[in-house]
Protein backbone atom coordinates (compact mmCIF):
# COMPACT_ATOMS: atom_id res chain seq x y z
CA UNK A 1 0.00 0.00 0.00
CA UNK A 2 1.40 3.26 -0.85
CA UNK A 3 2.37 5.70 1.80
CA UNK A 4 -0.49 8.24 0.98
CA UNK A 5 -2.97 5.99 2.18
CA UNK A 6 -1.65 5.78 5.71
CA UNK A 7 -3.81 7.81 8.47
CA UNK A 8 -3.40 8.20 12.08
CA UNK A 9 -5.34 6.03 13.80
CA UNK A 10 -6.40 6.09 17.64
CA UNK A 11 -4.63 3.97 20.47
CA UNK A 12 -5.63 1.06 21.77
CA UNK A 13 -5.09 0.79 25.42
CA UNK A 14 -5.12 -2.71 27.85
CA UNK A 15 -5.92 -2.07 31.47
CA UNK A 16 -4.77 -4.64 33.51
CA UNK A 17 -3.68 -5.10 37.44
CA UNK A 18 -4.48 -7.34 40.04
CA UNK A 19 -7.61 -8.20 41.20
CA UNK A 20 -10.16 -5.82 42.41
CA UNK A 21 -7.81 -2.85 42.05
CA UNK A 22 -10.49 -0.90 40.33
CA UNK A 23 -9.97 -1.37 36.81
CA UNK A 24 -13.29 -1.85 35.55
CA UNK A 25 -14.46 0.88 37.74
CA UNK A 26 -11.47 3.38 36.19
CA UNK A 27 -13.16 2.60 32.42
CA UNK A 28 -16.93 3.10 34.10
CA UNK A 29 -15.27 6.73 35.26
CA UNK A 30 -14.13 7.43 31.87
CA UNK A 31 -16.93 6.14 29.87
CA UNK A 32 -19.88 6.95 32.54
CA UNK A 33 -20.80 3.83 32.85
CA UNK A 34 -21.69 1.12 35.33
CA UNK A 35 -20.40 -2.24 34.21
CA UNK A 36 -18.28 -3.09 37.54
CA UNK A 37 -21.56 -3.09 39.47
CA UNK A 38 -23.45 -5.93 37.83
CA UNK A 39 -20.20 -7.91 37.57
CA UNK A 40 -20.92 -11.93 39.26
CA UNK A 41 -18.87 -12.00 42.43
CA UNK A 42 -17.82 -8.30 41.62
CA UNK A 43 -15.02 -10.06 39.18
CA UNK A 44 -14.18 -9.21 35.68
CA UNK A 45 -14.20 -13.30 33.89
CA UNK A 46 -14.06 -11.70 29.82
CA UNK A 47 -12.15 -9.34 27.79
CA UNK A 48 -14.45 -6.21 27.22
CA UNK A 49 -13.43 -3.71 24.39
CA UNK A 50 -14.71 -0.05 23.89
CA UNK A 51 -14.27 2.93 21.61
CA UNK A 52 -14.58 6.34 23.66
CA UNK A 53 -14.30 9.85 22.46
CA UNK A 54 -12.50 12.18 24.41
CA UNK A 55 -12.03 15.79 23.20
CA UNK A 56 -12.65 14.71 19.55
CA UNK A 57 -9.98 12.28 19.91
CA UNK A 58 -11.01 8.55 19.95
CA UNK A 59 -9.49 5.88 22.58
CA UNK A 60 -10.35 2.19 22.49
CA UNK A 61 -9.63 0.38 25.66
CA UNK A 62 -9.79 -3.32 26.82
CA UNK A 63 -10.53 -4.21 30.09
CA UNK A 64 -8.78 -7.45 31.42
CA UNK A 65 -9.76 -9.79 34.57
CA UNK A 66 -7.33 -9.61 37.46
CA UNK A 67 -8.10 -13.21 38.82
CA UNK A 68 -5.36 -15.19 39.02
CA UNK A 69 -7.50 -18.37 36.53
CA UNK A 70 -7.02 -15.43 33.34
CA UNK A 71 -3.49 -15.45 32.21
CA UNK A 72 -4.06 -16.40 28.92
CA UNK A 73 -6.42 -12.89 28.20
CA UNK A 74 -4.27 -10.93 29.79
CA UNK A 75 -1.50 -11.94 27.51
CA UNK A 76 -3.94 -11.73 24.98
CA UNK A 77 -4.86 -8.10 25.69
CA UNK A 78 -1.11 -7.01 25.89
CA UNK A 79 -0.44 -8.03 22.22
CA UNK A 80 -3.38 -6.31 20.93
CA UNK A 81 -2.60 -3.25 22.20
CA UNK A 82 -0.34 0.17 21.47
CA UNK A 83 -0.30 1.22 25.83
CA UNK A 84 -0.64 -0.99 28.38
CA UNK A 85 -2.30 0.86 31.98
CA UNK A 86 -1.71 -0.99 34.97
CA UNK A 87 -3.76 -0.03 37.70
CA UNK A 88 -2.56 -0.67 41.36
CA UNK A 89 -4.69 0.44 43.90
CA UNK A 90 -2.63 2.65 46.74
CA UNK A 91 -4.15 1.36 49.51
CA UNK A 92 -3.00 -2.25 48.37
CA UNK A 93 0.05 -2.09 46.71
CA UNK A 94 1.84 -4.19 43.67
CA UNK A 95 -0.19 -7.62 44.33
CA UNK A 96 1.18 -11.29 42.25
CA UNK A 97 -1.53 -10.01 39.06
CA UNK A 98 0.34 -6.58 39.55
CA UNK A 99 3.61 -8.68 38.27
CA UNK A 100 2.36 -10.26 36.10
CA UNK A 101 0.68 -7.64 34.15
CA UNK A 102 4.30 -6.04 34.11
CA UNK A 103 5.82 -8.97 32.44
CA UNK A 104 2.77 -9.07 29.56
CA UNK A 105 3.77 -5.82 29.13
CA UNK A 106 7.45 -5.68 28.74
CA UNK A 107 6.68 -8.57 26.25
CA UNK A 108 4.12 -6.60 24.33
CA UNK A 109 7.31 -3.49 24.00
CA UNK A 110 4.07 -1.10 24.30
CA UNK A 111 4.41 1.96 26.82
CA UNK A 112 3.42 1.62 30.32
CA UNK A 113 1.51 4.48 32.51
CA UNK A 114 0.90 3.50 35.81
CA UNK A 115 -2.64 4.63 37.52
CA UNK A 116 -2.16 4.74 40.67
CA UNK A 117 -5.92 4.20 42.05
CA UNK A 118 -7.97 4.35 44.69
CA UNK A 119 -6.81 7.83 45.93
CA UNK A 120 -9.48 8.65 48.14
CA UNK A 121 -9.25 5.93 50.48
CA UNK A 122 -7.29 6.65 54.16
CA UNK A 123 -4.27 4.11 54.01
CA UNK A 124 -3.15 5.68 49.87
CA UNK A 125 0.24 5.08 50.21
CA UNK A 126 1.22 6.34 46.21
CA UNK A 127 5.18 6.37 47.28
CA UNK A 128 4.87 3.04 48.76
CA UNK A 129 3.55 1.87 45.11
CA UNK A 130 6.50 3.57 43.15
CA UNK A 131 9.15 1.85 45.58
CA UNK A 132 7.26 -1.03 44.60
CA UNK A 133 6.97 -0.72 41.20
CA UNK A 134 10.51 0.28 40.92
CA UNK A 135 11.98 -2.84 42.41
CA UNK A 136 10.22 -4.47 39.29
CA UNK A 137 12.03 -1.96 36.79
CA UNK A 138 8.74 0.07 36.23
CA UNK A 139 10.75 3.03 37.23
CA UNK A 140 8.86 6.61 37.77
CA UNK A 141 9.54 9.34 36.06
CA UNK A 142 9.76 11.53 38.95
CA UNK A 143 12.18 9.20 40.31
CA UNK A 144 14.29 9.60 36.79
CA UNK A 145 12.72 6.85 35.35
CA UNK A 146 10.29 6.79 32.26
CA UNK A 147 7.02 5.81 33.54
CA UNK A 148 4.27 8.52 34.48
CA UNK A 149 2.34 7.59 37.49
CA UNK A 150 -1.05 9.19 37.64
CA UNK A 151 -2.79 9.08 41.08
CA UNK A 152 -6.65 8.66 40.40
CA UNK A 153 -9.59 7.70 41.91
CA UNK A 154 -12.12 5.37 39.80
CA UNK A 155 -14.71 7.16 43.29
CA UNK A 156 -14.59 10.68 43.14
CA UNK A 157 -13.17 10.82 39.32
CA UNK A 158 -9.69 12.54 40.80
CA UNK A 159 -7.01 12.14 37.88
CA UNK A 160 -9.14 10.58 35.47
CA UNK A 161 -8.26 14.13 33.25
CA UNK A 162 -4.51 13.79 33.66
CA UNK A 163 -4.55 9.84 32.65
CA UNK A 164 -6.75 10.62 29.50
CA UNK A 165 -4.21 13.64 28.57
CA UNK A 166 -1.11 11.09 29.05
CA UNK A 167 -3.22 8.59 26.77
CA UNK A 168 -3.44 10.95 24.34
CA UNK A 169 0.08 12.84 24.54
CA UNK A 170 2.06 8.76 24.73
CA UNK A 171 -0.41 8.19 21.36
CA UNK A 172 1.00 11.25 19.68
CA UNK A 173 4.13 10.47 20.14
CA UNK A 174 3.87 7.15 19.44
CA UNK A 175 2.27 8.42 15.76
CA UNK A 176 0.10 5.91 14.89
CA UNK A 177 -1.43 5.03 11.81
CA UNK A 178 -3.22 2.71 9.81
CA UNK A 179 -4.22 2.72 6.02
CA UNK A 180 -8.60 2.99 5.97
CA UNK A 181 -8.53 2.20 2.69
CA UNK A 182 -6.95 -1.29 2.93
CA UNK A 183 -8.97 -4.72 3.26
CA UNK A 184 -10.09 -4.99 6.47
CA UNK A 185 -8.13 -7.22 9.41
CA UNK A 186 -8.96 -7.36 12.96
CA UNK A 187 -8.07 -9.40 15.74
CA UNK A 188 -10.56 -11.29 17.84
CA UNK A 189 -10.38 -10.55 21.54
CA UNK A 190 -13.57 -12.33 23.15
CA UNK A 191 -16.02 -14.70 21.37
CA UNK A 192 -19.16 -16.42 21.70
CA UNK A 193 -22.90 -17.67 20.47
CA UNK A 194 -25.31 -15.14 21.47
CA UNK A 195 -28.96 -16.11 21.64
CA UNK A 196 -30.54 -14.48 18.38
CA UNK A 197 -26.85 -13.78 16.94
CA UNK A 198 -25.37 -17.22 16.74
CA UNK A 199 -21.71 -16.93 16.91
CA UNK A 200 -20.03 -13.65 17.37
CA UNK A 201 -16.55 -12.18 18.04
CA UNK A 202 -15.39 -8.98 19.12
CA UNK A 203 -12.62 -7.95 17.47
CA UNK A 204 -10.62 -4.79 17.11
CA UNK A 205 -9.50 -3.33 13.19
CA UNK A 206 -5.96 -3.30 12.92
CA UNK A 207 -6.19 -2.09 9.30
CA UNK A 208 -8.39 -1.09 6.33
CA UNK A 209 -12.17 -0.41 6.93
CA UNK A 210 -15.00 -3.36 8.39
CA UNK A 211 -17.96 -2.91 6.54
CA UNK A 212 -21.09 -4.36 6.75
CA UNK A 213 -21.75 -7.12 3.92
CA UNK A 214 -17.69 -8.02 3.91
CA UNK A 215 -17.03 -11.41 3.30
CA UNK A 216 -14.20 -12.64 6.01
CA UNK A 217 -12.36 -15.97 6.98
CA UNK A 218 -11.54 -15.65 10.78
CA UNK A 219 -9.31 -18.68 11.53
CA UNK A 220 -11.89 -22.00 10.91
CA UNK A 221 -14.69 -19.62 10.97
CA UNK A 222 -15.89 -17.35 7.79
CA UNK A 223 -19.65 -15.65 6.52
CA UNK A 224 -20.62 -12.16 5.57
CA UNK A 225 -20.94 -9.72 8.27
CA UNK A 226 -24.37 -8.94 8.74
CA UNK A 227 -23.68 -6.51 11.62
CA UNK A 228 -21.45 -4.76 13.25
CA UNK A 229 -22.64 -3.55 17.45
CA UNK A 230 -20.87 -0.91 19.02
CA UNK A 231 -20.28 -1.15 23.09
CA UNK A 232 -23.64 0.73 23.29
CA UNK A 233 -25.57 -1.55 21.25
CA UNK A 234 -26.12 0.30 18.44
CA UNK A 235 -25.81 -1.17 14.72
CA UNK A 236 -22.75 0.76 12.92
CA UNK A 237 -21.88 0.16 9.42
CA UNK A 238 -18.42 0.42 9.28
CA UNK A 239 -15.33 0.74 11.17
CA UNK A 240 -12.49 1.89 11.16
CA UNK A 241 -8.90 1.40 12.49
CA UNK A 242 -8.60 0.91 16.31
CA UNK A 243 -12.26 0.60 16.60
CA UNK A 244 -14.10 -2.66 17.95
CA UNK A 245 -17.33 -4.06 17.61
CA UNK A 246 -19.15 -6.95 17.84
CA UNK A 247 -19.49 -8.92 14.32
CA UNK A 248 -22.09 -10.71 13.86
CA UNK A 249 -22.62 -13.54 10.61
CA UNK A 250 -19.70 -15.76 11.30
CA UNK A 251 -20.73 -19.68 10.67
CA UNK A 252 -19.22 -20.74 13.70
CA UNK A 253 -17.53 -19.54 16.76
CA UNK A 254 -13.61 -18.26 16.07
CA UNK A 255 -11.00 -18.30 18.83
CA UNK A 256 -10.05 -15.40 20.73
CA UNK A 257 -6.59 -14.23 18.99
CA UNK A 258 -7.64 -15.21 15.56
CA UNK A 259 -7.26 -12.72 12.99
CA UNK A 260 -10.31 -11.60 11.10
CA UNK A 261 -9.92 -11.04 7.32
CA UNK A 262 -11.94 -9.61 4.15
CA UNK A 263 -11.75 -11.65 1.38
CA UNK A 264 -12.74 -10.77 -2.36
CA UNK A 265 -15.74 -13.28 -2.67
CA UNK A 266 -17.75 -15.83 -0.55
CA UNK A 267 -16.45 -18.64 -2.04
CA UNK A 268 -12.72 -17.68 -1.49
CA UNK A 269 -13.64 -17.12 2.36
CA UNK A 270 -15.36 -20.19 2.37
CA UNK A 271 -12.55 -21.87 0.80
CA UNK A 272 -9.86 -20.24 2.83
CA UNK A 273 -11.38 -21.69 6.27
CA UNK A 274 -12.72 -24.88 5.04
CA UNK A 275 -8.55 -25.07 4.12
CA UNK A 276 -8.04 -23.49 8.14
CA UNK A 277 -10.47 -25.95 9.76
CA UNK A 278 -8.71 -29.07 7.99
CA UNK A 279 -4.87 -28.37 9.38
CA UNK A 280 -6.45 -27.52 12.59
CA UNK A 281 -8.38 -30.68 12.88
CA UNK A 282 -4.88 -32.26 11.65
CA UNK A 283 -3.33 -30.71 14.42
CA UNK A 284 -5.54 -31.94 17.29
CA UNK A 285 -5.32 -35.19 16.44
CA UNK A 286 -2.09 -35.61 16.62
CA UNK A 287 -1.79 -33.25 19.69
CA UNK A 288 -4.65 -35.19 21.40
CA UNK A 289 -2.64 -38.62 20.68
CA UNK A 290 0.44 -37.20 22.60
CA UNK A 291 -1.72 -36.33 25.37
CA UNK A 292 -2.95 -39.39 26.13
CA UNK A 293 0.19 -41.15 25.75
CA UNK A 294 1.44 -39.18 28.13
CA UNK A 295 -1.06 -40.25 30.79
CA UNK A 296 -0.63 -43.91 30.22
CA UNK A 297 3.29 -43.40 30.98
CA UNK A 298 2.51 -41.74 33.66
CA UNK A 299 -0.09 -44.10 34.80
CA UNK A 300 1.80 -47.00 34.21
CA UNK A 301 4.96 -45.86 35.96
CA UNK A 302 2.47 -45.17 39.21
CA UNK A 303 0.76 -48.27 38.68
CA UNK A 304 -2.64 -47.16 39.22
CA UNK A 305 -5.39 -45.94 37.24
CA UNK A 306 -7.03 -43.02 38.70
CA UNK A 307 -8.75 -40.30 36.78
CA UNK A 308 -11.16 -37.31 36.96
CA UNK A 309 -12.96 -36.67 33.70
CA UNK A 310 -14.67 -33.65 32.79
CA UNK A 311 -16.73 -32.34 30.13
CA UNK A 312 -17.24 -28.55 30.42
CA UNK A 313 -19.00 -26.16 28.71
CA UNK A 314 -18.91 -22.04 28.39
CA UNK A 315 -20.47 -18.86 27.56
CA UNK A 316 -17.56 -17.71 26.03
CA UNK A 317 -14.30 -18.50 24.47
CA UNK A 318 -11.89 -16.85 26.84
CA UNK A 319 -13.84 -18.60 30.06
CA UNK A 320 -13.16 -21.84 28.10
CA UNK A 321 -9.28 -21.35 28.19
CA UNK A 322 -9.14 -20.20 31.28
CA UNK A 323 -10.81 -22.88 33.02
CA UNK A 324 -9.50 -25.51 30.91
CA UNK A 325 -5.57 -23.96 32.10
CA UNK A 326 -6.67 -23.82 35.97
CA UNK A 327 -8.54 -27.53 35.59
CA UNK A 328 -5.29 -29.16 33.82
CA UNK A 329 -2.94 -26.92 36.64
CA UNK A 330 -4.77 -29.42 39.50
CA UNK A 331 -3.23 -32.13 38.09
CA UNK A 332 -1.20 -34.06 40.50
CA UNK A 333 0.46 -37.93 41.09
CA UNK A 334 -2.41 -39.07 42.84
CA UNK A 335 -5.25 -38.24 40.67
CA UNK A 336 -5.49 -36.67 37.13
CA UNK A 337 -7.89 -33.82 35.46
CA UNK A 338 -9.58 -35.31 31.66
CA UNK A 339 -10.94 -32.59 29.87
CA UNK A 340 -12.82 -35.12 27.46
CA UNK A 341 -14.51 -32.42 25.73
CA UNK A 342 -15.33 -28.83 26.19
CA UNK A 343 -16.64 -26.55 23.92
CA UNK A 344 -18.31 -22.95 24.39
CA UNK A 345 -22.31 -23.27 24.57
CA UNK A 346 -25.04 -24.22 26.13
CA UNK A 347 -25.14 -27.53 27.90
CA UNK A 348 -26.65 -30.10 25.63
CA UNK A 349 -28.30 -34.21 25.34
CA UNK A 350 -24.91 -34.87 23.77
CA UNK A 351 -22.91 -34.05 26.79
CA UNK A 352 -25.07 -35.58 28.98
CA UNK A 353 -24.57 -39.20 27.46
CA UNK A 354 -21.48 -38.19 26.85
CA UNK A 355 -21.16 -38.08 31.10
CA UNK A 356 -23.20 -41.00 31.14
CA UNK A 357 -20.61 -43.56 29.58
CA UNK A 358 -17.68 -42.31 30.99
CA UNK A 359 -16.70 -43.60 34.30
CA UNK A 360 -15.76 -40.86 36.83
CA UNK A 361 -16.85 -37.78 35.24
CA UNK A 362 -18.30 -34.62 36.01
CA UNK A 363 -20.38 -32.13 34.03
CA UNK A 364 -19.59 -28.29 34.47
CA UNK A 365 -21.40 -25.10 32.81
CA UNK A 366 -19.95 -21.97 33.25
CA UNK A 367 -21.96 -19.22 32.54
CA UNK A 368 -24.38 -21.56 30.99
CA UNK A 369 -27.95 -23.69 31.83
CA UNK A 370 -28.98 -26.75 30.69
CA UNK A 371 -32.75 -26.34 28.97
CA UNK A 372 -35.59 -28.38 30.66
CA UNK A 373 -35.33 -31.19 28.16
CA UNK A 374 -31.82 -31.52 28.77
CA UNK A 375 -31.99 -31.84 32.84
CA UNK A 376 -34.48 -34.11 32.67
CA UNK A 377 -32.43 -36.14 30.83
CA UNK A 378 -29.64 -35.91 33.19
CA UNK A 379 -32.18 -36.59 36.02
CA UNK A 380 -33.20 -40.21 33.60
CA UNK A 381 -29.39 -41.12 33.76
CA UNK A 382 -27.94 -39.82 37.24
CA UNK A 383 -25.93 -37.44 35.53
CA UNK A 384 -24.84 -34.69 37.99
CA UNK A 385 -24.77 -31.33 36.60
CA UNK A 386 -23.18 -28.20 38.43
CA UNK A 387 -23.04 -24.39 36.99
CA UNK A 388 -21.28 -21.59 38.43
CA UNK A 389 -21.31 -17.97 37.77
CA UNK A 390 -17.91 -17.77 39.48
CA UNK A 391 -14.50 -19.01 37.73
CA UNK A 392 -12.98 -19.63 41.26
CA UNK A 393 -16.03 -21.49 42.82
CA UNK A 394 -15.76 -24.49 40.14
CA UNK A 395 -12.18 -24.25 40.75
CA UNK A 396 -12.28 -24.76 44.00
CA UNK A 397 -15.54 -27.00 44.10
CA UNK A 398 -13.00 -29.25 41.81
CA UNK A 399 -10.04 -29.14 44.44
CA UNK A 400 -12.20 -30.42 46.71
CA UNK A 401 -13.26 -33.56 44.61
CA UNK A 402 -9.51 -34.22 43.54
CA UNK A 403 -8.81 -33.73 47.74
CA UNK A 404 -11.36 -36.47 48.26
CA UNK A 405 -11.01 -38.83 45.86
CA UNK A 406 -7.02 -38.88 47.30
CA UNK A 407 -8.47 -39.44 50.71
P1 LIG B 1 -11.28 -7.52 38.44
O1 LIG B 1 -11.75 -7.21 37.08
O2 LIG B 1 -12.13 -8.51 39.13
O3 LIG B 1 -9.83 -7.86 38.50
O4 LIG B 1 -11.43 -6.16 39.36
P2 LIG B 1 -11.19 -4.67 38.87
O5 LIG B 1 -9.73 -4.36 38.92
O6 LIG B 1 -11.90 -4.41 37.60
O7 LIG B 1 -11.84 -3.85 40.09
P3 LIG B 1 -13.34 -3.31 40.18
O8 LIG B 1 -13.54 -2.18 39.25
O9 LIG B 1 -14.24 -4.48 40.10
O10 LIG B 1 -13.31 -2.69 41.65
C1 LIG B 1 -13.08 -3.49 42.80
C2 LIG B 1 -13.64 -2.80 44.01
O11 LIG B 1 -12.91 -1.61 44.32
C3 LIG B 1 -15.09 -2.36 43.84
O12 LIG B 1 -15.76 -2.55 45.06
C4 LIG B 1 -14.98 -0.89 43.53
O13 LIG B 1 -16.12 -0.16 43.93
C5 LIG B 1 -13.75 -0.49 44.36
N1 LIG B 1 -13.04 0.65 43.79
C6 LIG B 1 -12.57 0.76 42.53
N2 LIG B 1 -11.97 1.94 42.37
C7 LIG B 1 -12.05 2.60 43.55
C8 LIG B 1 -11.58 3.88 44.00
O14 LIG B 1 -10.96 4.68 43.29
N3 LIG B 1 -11.83 4.19 45.30
C9 LIG B 1 -12.50 3.37 46.14
N4 LIG B 1 -12.70 3.78 47.38
N5 LIG B 1 -12.95 2.16 45.73
C10 LIG B 1 -12.74 1.77 44.45
MG1 LIG C 1 -12.77 -5.75 36.28
NA1 LIG D 1 -13.44 -6.70 40.67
Amino acid sequence: ESEEHLEERPPVITIMGHVDHGKTSLLDAIRNARVAHGEAGGITQHIGAYTVEQRDKKITFIDTPGHAAFSAMRERGAQATDIVIIVVAADDGVKPQTIEAIKHAKASKAPIIVAVNKMDKEGANPDLVKGQMAEHEVSPIDWGGDVEFVPVSAKTGEGIDDLLDNILLTAEVMELTANPEAAAKAVVVESSVEKGRGPVGTVIVQNGTLSVGDNVVCGKAFGRVRSLINDQGQQIKVLGPSETAVVVGLNEVPAAGDIMIAMESDKEAREYAQKRAEYERQKELSASTKTSLDELTALIAEGKLKSLKVILKTDVHGSLEAIRTSLLALRNDEVKVDIISSGVGGITENDVELANSSENSVLLGFNVRPTGAVKALAKQRGVDIRTYTIIYQLLDDITGMLTGMMA
